[in-house]
């Protein structure tokens, strides 16, 4: 059985101080259930974060690392310095890295192993645009994109890997996929998954939704059979909001 996650993903929001407002309002609020919780921050607030929620059970995450170790590369981030924050997840592949910064499948595929490779749960991105949609053609994208992000990664990592599925059209938009279509596009994952890895590793990855997910909608899409969880970008920046979906 899997734990659901349900992820918050801040992208560039929030300074040091807001986000302190934010993890003591969340904290008053919170207990811990079987639902698993993280907070995807900005870099600069890794470190207030692990610390703020460090006995809550609380996962805190980022929200993209560079591949290399270290290296020559002004203004990167790299999965070594993050782990040496003690922080479990790292977005990968989001569509606003894959359209703003020119992110291939390739540069994905790197950046997934090297989360392999120091222990951080890597939460993986995956999701049409929508004239993707319109044409019919979401399954092979989202089949094309899983496949080469996942190309050489063994069964044995993969059990660490969560998947989100984020149609494009669904983010920031307000626009949300059904709850039939997330979970139609989450079975086609889980097959992609089992035909890749097996029965028994594709069972322990996670497969979110997100895309305009917000506390009235969430318990719906959380329904859905082959939705694990959900990744939250805007409804997460409010501590009440996001606390609802949390105890959706
Ligand atoms: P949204 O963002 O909830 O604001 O649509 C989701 C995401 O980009 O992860």
């Amino acid at each position: 059985m899997r734990m659901p996650l349900i992820a918050g993903n801040w992208k560039m929001f929030k300074t040091r101080s807001a986000a302190a407002e934010f993890a003591a309002a969340f904290l008053q609020n919170y207990t811990a259930s079987d639902v698993e919780v993280a907070i995807l921050a900005p870099f600069t607030n890794l470190a207030d974060l692990v610390q703020a929620f460090k006995s809550s059970g609380v996962k805190i995450g980022a929200q993209n690392m560079h591949f290399a170790d270290e290296g020559a590369y002004t203004g990167e981030i790299s999965p070594l310095m993050l782990k040496d924050l003690n922080i479990d997840y790292c977005i990968i592949g989001h569509s606003e890295r894959r359209q703003h910064f020119a992110e291939t499948d390739e540069v994905v595929n790197q950046k997934l192993k090297a989360a392999f490779r120091h222990g951080i749960n890597p939460i993986l991105c995956v999701g049409e645009v929508r004239s993707e949609r319109e044409t019919g053609q979401a399954s092979a994208v989202v089949t094309s994109q899983l496949n080469k992000a996942l190309t050489d990664i063994k069964a044995r990592e993969a059990a660490g890997l969560t998947v989100a599925y984020e149609p494009v059209w669904a983010i920031g938009t307000g626009l949300t996929a059904t709850p039939e279509q997330a979970g139609e596009m989450c079975a086609v994952i889980r097959q992609i998954l089992i035909d890749l890895y097996g029965e028994e590793t594709a069972d322990q990855i996670r497969i979110l939704y997100g895309g305009s997910v917000k506390p009235d909608n969430a318990t719906e899409l959380l329904n859905q059979y082959e939705i694990d969880g959900a990744l939250v970008g805007g409804a997460s920046l409010d501590p009440v909001n996001f606390l609802n979906i949390v105890q959706f």
